[in-house]
């Protein structure tokens, strides 16, 4: 392979595309201007899976931190203590990172819904798993957030620090942390609207998300790395989804700060 060249032909990707379609596009129509039913904005969760409650966020402790010394000291953090986290700093991780704030509905239907993060075309391509590791009140295991309904789902239980570390190409701190948090994109909820323009839009999005998950655990006394080097395959299967329509995109491990 010539790495000079396909390094040139991948930074195209780093492009504006909006016009580069044009004449291509004069009879163009992306799914949704052909009328097609909008996407799910959330995966519903699987039949008779283990449902648990999440914290509200009317009930999350009232943080006062100062915004200037919150920057100044949010950095990549990658060793952590054997401690587990609260299950209030969990909940309120959540929210801050893809929690669910409005939903505008249209003749009953939800045709946009706002959240805690910015996202192209309002789409929220993302789901959020989480491979606990140490967090009170659960058992150890492979979950999934609902921000429509404000619960994480139980995929599988078990001791998963194996999997989760090779995963993360043997960055330890994956299966060492008290939680990792691993987005996956569903990129029709963005190509439904965007069509062939979607793809640098949901990669910018994801960084909004992990943005959030560094200040908020920075706010909580918490640390965080964000992690785009890992294994597509093996982070797919640990998470169970099919790799096409759904699949990893980024990941980051979080723990109390040694
Ligand atoms: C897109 C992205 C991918 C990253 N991937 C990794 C990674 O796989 N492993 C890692 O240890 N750090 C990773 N990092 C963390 C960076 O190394 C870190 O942000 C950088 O060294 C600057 O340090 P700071 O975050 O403390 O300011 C990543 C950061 C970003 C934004």
């Amino acid at each position: 392979m010539n790495f000079e060249k396909e390094t040139l032909k991948n930074r195209e990707f780093l492009k504006a595309p909006w016009d580069k379609y044009e004449k291509d596009f004069e009879n163009f129509k992306t799914d949704q201007e052909k009328g097609f039913q909008i996407p799910d904005f959330v995966k519903k969760p699987g039949n008779n899976s283990k449902l648990i409650d999440l914290i509200t966020f009317e009930k999350f402790p009232v943080i006062t931190k100062n915004i200037n010394e919150l920057i100044m000291s949010r950095k990549s953090r990658r060793v952590f203590t054997e401690e587990e986290i609260s299950f209030e700093k969990f909940s309120v991780l959540l929210w801050i990172t893809n929690g669910i704030k409005s939903i505008v509905k249209k003749d009953g239907e939800n045709i946009r819904h706002f959240r805690t993060v910015p996202s192209g075309g309002s789409r929220h391509p993302f789901e959020t798993y989480l491979y606990v590791n140490r967090v009170e009140f659960l058992e150890k295991g492979i979950y999934r957030y609902h921000p429509d309904i404000n619960k994480i789902e139980l995929i599988k239980s078990g001791d998963f620090e194996k999997e989760m570390t090779e995963a993360a190409l043997d960055q330890h701190m994956a299966g060492k942390a008290a939680v990792t948090f691993i987005w996956s994109v569903l990129p029709y909820r963005t190509e439904w609207r965007y069509s062939v323009l979607s793809m640098k839009t949901i990669l910018i999005d994801v960084g909004h998300v992990c943005q959030n998950l560094y200040i908020g655990c920075e706010a909580l006394g918490l640390g965080t790395c964000a992690v785009a080097a890992y294994s597509q395959e093996k982070t797919d299967k640990l998470i169970e989804v099919d790799g096409e329509n759904e699949f990893a995109v980024y990941m980051a491990p979080v723990g109390n700060i040694k």
